[in-house]
């Protein structure tokens, strides 16, 4: 559309059609880059946020970049919207093929927590956590012959757990189950799992009664161009 709109009319359209007169962004979607709304934060144009910068894109890169994990809670319990929120974002994560070979487990159940804390002391589901999440694969879904991109595919979305976990301002931490079979197989017998619903880790949730310190893990000399 870019091509043709230049070709065939010109600038002169693409101000008509977009209402900028920037003369150098008009879009394939008919849209111009500098006066249209930012599709990020949609507060302002991005003429607006490549100046100023975007405040969305910021407190994203933010979010990220502050993410810790928490083992120790306050022990209050957090509301069920809050719940489906971090779920929804979990949700979101990419899959291989678009699978979703996903399950998801939470546990609120005061005397489960419990328990999970006490078979699998370092999952942190015994410091005062209000929820544990425990993302599995399921190997129904998975691809067929390609099964263990479903570990990849949990992987996101738990990472996407603790991301929308650290915006909303609770604490939670990444615990390992799989791939230590010991472990996959204790907790499935805990949680009625069926064989082909394999847990991936155990996430306690909850009011952080911490605040680690943020680790600084740039390191360029880990980053290649091209050829190692
Ligand atoms: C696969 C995996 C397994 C982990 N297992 C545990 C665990 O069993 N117990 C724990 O306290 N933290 C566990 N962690 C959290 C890491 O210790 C933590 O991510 C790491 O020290 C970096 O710290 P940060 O998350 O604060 O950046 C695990 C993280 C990953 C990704």
């Amino acid at each position: 559309m870019k091509g043709i709109v230049r070709g065939i009319t010109g600038i002169a359209l693409c101000v008509f059609l977009t209402g900028c007169s920037c003369n150098t962004c008009c879009k394939e979607d008919g849209g111009c880059c500098e006066k249209q709304e930012c599709k990020c934060c949609k507060k302002q144009t991005c003429e607006q946020c490549n100046k100023k910068g975007c405040s969305m894109q910021q407190a994203v890169i933010e979010n990220i970049m502050t993410r810790v994990s928490v083992r120790q809670f306050t022990g209050e319990k957090i509301s069920d919207e809050q719940v489906e929120s971090l779920l929804r974002c979990a949700l979101a994560a990419p899959s291989a093929m678009n699978k979703q070979p996903w399950e998801f487990m939470v546990i609120s159940d005061e005397e489960m927590l419990g328990l999970l804390g006490e078979t699998f002391p370092y999952s942190r589901c015994g410091n005062g956590a209000a929820i544990a999440v425990i993302p599995c694969g399921n190997l129904e879904r998975a691809i067929n012959g390609m099964e263990d991109f479903w570990i990849n595919d949990v992987s996101a979305a738990t990472e996407n757990l603790l991301l929308a976990a650290h915006a909303m301002g609770l604490g939670a931490v990444w615990t390992g189950v799989h791939p230590n079979a010991e472990r996959v197989k204790q907790l499935q017998d805990i949680l009625n799992l069926p064989e082909h619903i394999v847990p991936l880790c155990i996430v306690p949730v909850g009011v952080p009664d911490e605040q680690p310190e943020v680790k600084d893990k740039w390191d360029a000399s880990r980053i290649h161009y091209n050829t190692f």
